[in-house]
């Protein structure tokens, strides 16, 4: 098992790829603490895997419920060894619609949330016997290249990467490490509202699907996958890494039309 005993924090796991990310650390025998702004979809979430989970509402807005989030995991399983930051909205807006209540809105949760959660969390980690711990923040593929009208969501994403590439080099030699994970397409509610929002969603699947190498989004569980070996000591020689789950989006350099053919031959 890759996080045996391991005490855990995701959040936003109330759902989405949060609760694929909890499910999979849970599976890998870690002590899961699971904390989203929608406290009776945490508690469910937590139900739903039994025991070594614990559902916490937890708005990461306020530096308060971030600190009581840490400190009722501390209390309840004794210590904490990783945190997910995953908990984060989307807002597809062009450059110039943006207000700054939508800017502060996505930087609030994406960007300052993670910051100030991962003080907490170092903090405690520093504090505890034995010392250490591990962090991973969930970015995403746009911080390889950008998508128009994602100007909020870009910046705190690509503040995310700054900000673990900084805080891993300070804090790798105290015993923590901090990575992160860039998903590509991820079949969660964010994308169902992407294809909403667009003015045919048949289209607009047909469109992002023909632009994935693999053909397909990627599951909430195959980025836990992931997010459990950054967590787990087999991936120890990572530091402020950037790892990229996309099923080859970032690879790809030009972009595909939905691929259409005539037959040609046969009978
Ligand atoms: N879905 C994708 O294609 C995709 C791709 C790349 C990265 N991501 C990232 O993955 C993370 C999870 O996204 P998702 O697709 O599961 O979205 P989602 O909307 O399905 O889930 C987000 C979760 O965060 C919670 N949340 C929202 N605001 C919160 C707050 N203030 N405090 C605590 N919890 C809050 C929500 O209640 C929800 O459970 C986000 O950081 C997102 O940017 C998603």
């Amino acid at each position: 098992m890759l996080l045996q005993d391991n005490v855990v924090i995701v959040t936003g796991a109330g759902g989405g790829l949060g609760k694929g990310i909890a499910e999979v650390c849970h599976r890998e025998a870690a002590k899961v603490v699971i904390a989203d702004i929608r406290g009776p979809a945490a508690i469910s979430v937590a139900k739903s895997l039994g025991d070594r989970a614990l559902g916490l509402g937890c708005d990461v807005r306020s530096d308060d419920e971030l600190a009581a989030l840490v400190a009722a995991t501390v209390k309840h399983f004794g210590r904490l060894d990783g945190l997910v930051n995953n908990a984060g909205v989307n807002c597809v807006k062009p450059a110039l619609d943006t207000t700054s209540a939508d800017w502060q809105q996505v930087l609030s949760i994406d960007l300052r949330a993670s910051f100030v959660l991962s003080q907490i969390a170092c903090r405690q980690m520093l504090a505890q016997t034995p010392i250490g711990g591990s962090i991973v923040n969930i970015a995403t593929v746009h911080t390889h290249g950008a998508l128009p009208a994602s100007v909020a969501y870009d910046a705190a994403k690509w503040g995310m990467i700054g900000m673990t590439k900084s805080m891993a080099i300070e804090l790798a030699p105290q015993g923590i490490r901090i990575n992160a994970v860039s998903p590509g397409l991820v079949a969660t509610q964010i994308w169902e509202d992407v294809k909403a929002a667009a003015p045919d969603p048949r289209q607009c699947e047909d469109y992002f699907y023909a632009n994935i190498p693999i053909g397909r989004p990627i599951e909430p569980a195959e980025i836990g996958e992931v997010v459990a070996f950054l967590l787990s000591d087999r991936s120890r020689a990572m530091v402020g890494a950037n790892v990229f789950a996309d099923g080859g989006m970032s690879s790809q350099l030009l972009s595909q039309a939905p691929f259409e053919f005539k037959p040609i031959g046969g009978n």
